[in-house]
């Protein structure tokens, strides 16, 4: 059992009902990830959650292995690729730093870099799974530039909800940071793009270096 699995095995009813924020730029990432991927590709999700990317993405590749810390998450994900009769997403319980070794075509991330305490380790664990010249897609929360009211809450909301197990881990991520760490780990980042309005996510597309 993995530490950080308690809390979202919590929290996985309450998860799985909230709906999608922003749906329109959740949208607009899949579509660009349609065009990154081919049907051949073999894919690794990391922190998959109830797989609604890995089956939105499942006939746009060969295969997608999708893992994620929490089995309570797992378990509906499955429940969902059943009940689509989605057959090509395998979902698997392991931390983002020692998911099966692949080496896959390329690797996803979705709101899950700020939520690893480790994350320079993850990241270099990430690049070993990813095919040289395969692509590593992340989108993470980063912090805002502007004191505005996400800010104000993540300094003083957030302590206070992490105190009383109502919030996870959370690193203050600032987007040169996260770019640094994504470089540093031996990707090139080819595409940035930051999620309209207030929400503060950053979506990163790189490539592993041959
Ligand atoms: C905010 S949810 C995101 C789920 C999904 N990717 C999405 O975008 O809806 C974060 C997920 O990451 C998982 N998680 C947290 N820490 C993890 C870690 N170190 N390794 C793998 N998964 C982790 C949690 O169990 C949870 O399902």
């Amino acid at each position: 059992m993995y530490k950080s699995a308690k809390f979202w095995d919590r929290i996985a009813d309450k998860y799985a009902a909230s709906p999608i924020r922003n749906q329109a730029a959740y949208e607009a990432t899949l579509d660009r990830m349609r065009d990154l991927l081919s049907p051949t590709d073999t894919v690794l999700e990391l922190g998959c959650g109830t797989g609604t990317t890995a089956l939105a993405l499942a006939p746009s590749v060969q295969h997608i292995t999708a893992t994620d810390v929490s089995d309570a998450m797992l378990d509906k994900g499955r429940d969902k690729a059943q009940a689509a009769g989605t057959t090509n997403v395998e979902f698997l319980q392991s931390d983002a730093a020692d998911a099966p070794a692949g080496p896959f075509d390329a690797v996803l991330a979705f709101n899950l870099l700020h939520l690893i305490p480790e994350m320079d380790n993850a990241l270099a664990e990430i690049a070993k799974r990813t095919k040289p010249g395969g692509l590593f897609i992340s989108k993470t929360f980063c912090m805002p530039e502007q004191r505005n009211m996400i800010w104000w809450f993540i300094q003083l909301g957030l302590p206070v909800m992490q105190a009383i197990g109502k919030a996870p881990y959370f690193a203050e991520l600032s987007t040169s940071d996260l770019d640094a760490a994504i470089t540093k780990a031996g990707f090139t980042i080819v595409e940035t793009t930051m999620a309209p309005g207030k929400d503060p996510r950053r979506t990163i597309i790189a490539r592993r270096a041959y």
